[in-house]
């Protein structure tokens, strides 16, 4: 493969992952990484390949439109794959316009752009862009999403992105843009910015800190390593079939008190404590606004059609993850200084 591959929010938790993925496996291939460096963005996720001789990082805004066309022109992408969003659902509730800006007019600037700088030829190019299990809504306690459930968005964040999934089959059936689509299920691993949970709480057990569980910690949500997902987004960058969507799942459903059960004992082995000590910092806190109960992903279709499957059970890569964080203290004290302190208040203080 020798092409000039955009990937737009690769600064961010997966797209650092996609992007190292991308420059080891094809040197060939030029990798673009376009970030704003939101409070998400963090260029300490890529400083093993930041002086690669196939990557190169480009500071700017999706929602800039005059900006995005200029990169297209100067380095004539053959592919993009776009990752770039506001991503998480507690910061959607308290401001939704951010994630209209981003993930909705940034992915058309994107759509544009490529539709512009490709239209003399579409061939060898391909839009492909990255979206979650949450454009499909909440699950009761039986089925899966599957590529053909309808969309039905509870949060500004999941509409948001349902909205921009839209936007490109639109640009697909009216202008013929090569485009493919992938929905994954909650995604974990090293560099997640910890106000999800998983790294929020190992930080806060490690801090002997408060575990806020929403509600009564009933929600299910299906769990996939990040490098995984990483792998998935591979594998349908080059072998996906375009205008297909693709869902990628863990076929790993876990009630959120479940996994948080796991994730005490795992730390405290971990941390020298006894067993039962960080569960005693189990706190239930007021229930996220319009909180979807449970989802659940059928990755059947990218299993048969492209082979892909997830390659770690949900034990070791919480011991992966696990580790990570509290190996690179470094990394979480950075991200954890300054600005994160008023968004915890924000978030939880009187919940
Ligand atoms: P993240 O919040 O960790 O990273 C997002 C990145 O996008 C950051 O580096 C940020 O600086 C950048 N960004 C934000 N606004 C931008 C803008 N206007 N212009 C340029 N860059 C901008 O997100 P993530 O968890 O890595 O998610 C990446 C993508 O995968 C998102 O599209 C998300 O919807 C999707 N997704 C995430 C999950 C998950 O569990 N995290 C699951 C399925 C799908
Ligand atoms: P999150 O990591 O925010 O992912 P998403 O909402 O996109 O699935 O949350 C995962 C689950 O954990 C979700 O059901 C909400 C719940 N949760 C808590 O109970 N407490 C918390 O502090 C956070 C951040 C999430």
């Amino acid at each position: 493969m020798k092409k000039n591959i955009l990937i737009t929010g690769g600064a961010g938790f997966i797209g650092s992952h996609v992007v190292r993925l991308f420059v080891n496996k094809y040197p060939e291939s030029k990798i673009y990484n376009l970030d704003k460096l939101t409070y998400a963005g963090n260029l300490e996720n890529l400083k093993d390949i930041e002086h690669r001789e196939n990557y190169t990082f480009i500071k700017g805004d999706i929602v800039d439109g005059e900006f995005i066309g200029l990169l297209f022109d100067k380095y004539k992408f053959d592919g993009v794959i776009h990752l770039a969003a506001e991503s998480h659902v507690d910061r959607s509730i308290a401001n939704p316009m951010e994630f209209v800006m981003t993930n909705v007019i940034g992915t058309v600037n994107l759509l544009n752009a490529a539709k512009v700088h490709w239209k003399d030829d579409f061939r060898g190019k391909l839009f492909y862009h990255i979206s979650t299990d949450e454009v499909y809504g909440s699950l009761g306690e039986e089925g899966l999403f599957s590529e053909t459930t309808a969309y039905d968005p509870h949060s500004p964040y999941s509409a948001a992105k349902a909205s921009s999934d839209h936007f490109v089959r639109a640009y697909h059936d009216t202008f013929g843009l090569p485009t493919v689509i992938s929905n994954c299920s909650n995604n974990y691993g090293a560099n997640q910015f910890p106000e999800k949970l998983i790294p929020l709480f190992i930080n806060n057990i490690k801090n002997n800190k408060p575990l806020p569980v929403y509600g009564k910690g009933e929600n299910v949500r299906d769990w996939l390593y990040v490098e995984d997902h990483a792998n998935a987004i591979d594998v349908i960058f080059n072998k996906g079939k375009i205008g297909e969507t693709y869902n990628i799942g863990g076929n790993n459903e876990w009630t959120n008190i479940d996994l948080i059960k796991v994730l005490c004992k795992v730390m405290d082995k971990k941390l020298g404590r006894e067993e039962g000590t960080s569960e005693k910092l189990i706190t239930f806190v007021k229930d996220r606004a319009g909180h979807d109960l449970r989802y659940a992903i059928d990755s059947s279709k990218l299993q048969k059609e492209l082979g892909w499957k997830p390659s770690l059970q949900f034990e070791e890569g919480i011991e992966k993850t696990t580790d990570w964080y509290l190996n690179n203290q470094e990394w979480l004290d950075n991200v954890t200084s300054g600005e994160y302190k008023k968004y915890y208040e924000e978030m939880y203080e009187g919940r």
